[in-house]
């Protein structure tokens, strides 16, 4: 059924990178008036220019609230949304102590589809509309995934995750690992708006064999993602440098097996040689930048400069569970502290861009979502500076770019007011919610 609507409030997207576009990147309007065509954008602007063009048009208006882009999450796992704020260890640790018991259940259909359905919940509560996501190791935990993204009409990325070197109760085999990502390549790939990823946990958790039969995959098929695990804790640098002693570094592994490529996104990079971002820039790769998560396992600060420096694309990504928190906001709040620890400030402007626009591109739809822009997908999202007592204190008056920042150091779930996706209404703060009923 054809569909019209438009919705007037304060409108701010960040298309392109105000650290390389400048200024001009920044796209604001105090009044401005998006207008939605069938889940895309139709016009997107000041509303005296605007409205004009569309008479009769039906409009939502929502007065002190600010509409911008849906967010992207560039690194999360949905099975581990259950053992988020697990106490104690470092990344090795942690996942066999926390992480792999915890995937073990996700072998069990039912399981999966009721974690899935959680997740997503989540995600829509905090604004994110898109997401490159970690499964498990079972083929049915990525079904559970996608149908449920489906029947939300989100945006997520995922793929079966490749570990033939994993605990016991959590292996597949080269042979089985391929003919899985195949079936789910046929099954899902491009149905709706979901995309397959090739999923190799990281270097420790597959063969050689394993690693070489993933870039085998990839080269097979030319626009799905590969999506990986790099450089997060030096014990796991440690390992992997004792058993690729032949490799350069660990992005180097990666490289030797077909990896390193235009589609491929890694999470973490905390510990980068020159040589590796070089790497990573000149092949096209991204990074997702999991500030959260650094944090909780100890890993490591993040150098977005040197990142900048090499014009590697960046990514925020919530890195639940080890990430603490599915809010973007948080993320961007945590980014800042760890740019200030290491010399650097982010600008609320970038962060929100990397938030959006430049976590599209990273995966390959920058020119579907992201930006508000003209034929794009409408994912949109209403924040709310009232939201809690000290955020309108310290909003009242203020100009947009502290505004702005108040949003990405003090807001989270409760600054998200309603979540868009591709057009359509998908989360209302204070609507009934099932996520809200007692915890199962
Ligand atoms: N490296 C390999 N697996 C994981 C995981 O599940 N989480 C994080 N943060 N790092 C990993
Ligand atoms: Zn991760």
């Amino acid at each position: 059924m054809h569909s019209l609507r438009g919705y007037r409030a304060e409108i701010l997207s960040v298309p392109d990178d105000p650290a390389f576009a400048g200024a001009a990147a920044v796209v604001h309007h105090q009044d401005g008036l998006l207008v939605v065509e069938d889940g895309r954008v139709a016009a997107c602007g000041p509303h005296g220019e605007v409205a004009p063009l569309f008479p009769g048009l039906a409009i939502d208006s929502f007065p002190g609230a600010l509409l911008v882009p849906g967010f992207v999450d560039c690194h999360v796992h949905y099975p581990q949304t259950g053992r988020i704020a697990s106490h104690g260890e470092q990344l090795l640790e942690w996942l066999e102590r926390h992480i792999f018991p915890a995937e073990a259940l996700f072998a069990d259909r039912g399981h999966a589809d009721e974690v899935a359905g959680f997740f997503l919940g989540e995600l829509l509560r905090n604004g994110t509309t898109s997401a490159l996501v970690f499964p498990t190791v079972h083929s049915a935990s990525v079904d559970a995934l996608f149908e449920a993204a489906l029947a939300r009409n989100m945006r997520i990325v995922s793929g079966k995750v490749l570990m033939d070197q994993g605990p016991p109760n959590l292996r597949d085999t080269v042979a089985s690992g391929r003919a899985e990502s195949e079936a789910l390549i046929a099954r899902w790939h491009g149905k709706g708006r979901l995309g397959y990823a090739v999923t190799p946990r990281f270097a420790l958790t597959s063969s050689d064999a394993q690693l070489a039969d993933a870039g085998a995959l990839l080269a097979g098929h030319r626009d799905v993602l590969m999506h990986t695990h790099l450089a997060e804790n030096p014990d796991e640098i440690a390992a992997v440098a004792g058993r690729f002693p032949d490799s350069a570094d660990y992005l180097d592994v990666y490289d030797r097996f077909g990896l390193v490529g235009p589609r491929s996104v890694f999470a973490h990079c905390v510990h980068m040689s020159e040589r590796a971002m070089a790497r990573m820039a000149a092949a096209g790769s991204g990074i997702a930048f999991c500030p959260t998560s650094n944090l909780f396992l100890g890993s490591g600060l993040f150098d977005l400069a040197l990142a900048d420096a090499h014009r590697v694309k960046v990514g925020m990504g919530s890195d639940v569970g080890a990430g603490t928190s599915f809010s973007i906001l948080a993320t961007l709040g945590e980014a800042y502290k760890v740019g200030q620890l290491r010399g650097t400030s982010l600008d609320p402007f970038r962060a929100l861009h990397l938030a959006t626009a430049g976590g599209a591109k990273m995966l390959g739809l920058g020119d579907r979502i992201g930006g508000l822009r003209t034929g794009q997908e409408a994912d949109f999202v209403l924040l709310d500076s009232k939201s809690t007592a000290l955020l309108a204190r310290r909003s009242a008056g203020a100009s947009l770019h502290d505004r702005l920042f108040a949003l990405q150091i003090l807001g989270d779930d409760r600054a998200v007011a309603r979540t868009y996706v591709a057009g359509r209404l998908a989360h209302a703060r204070g609507a009934p919610n099932p996520n809200d009923e007692s915890p199962k």
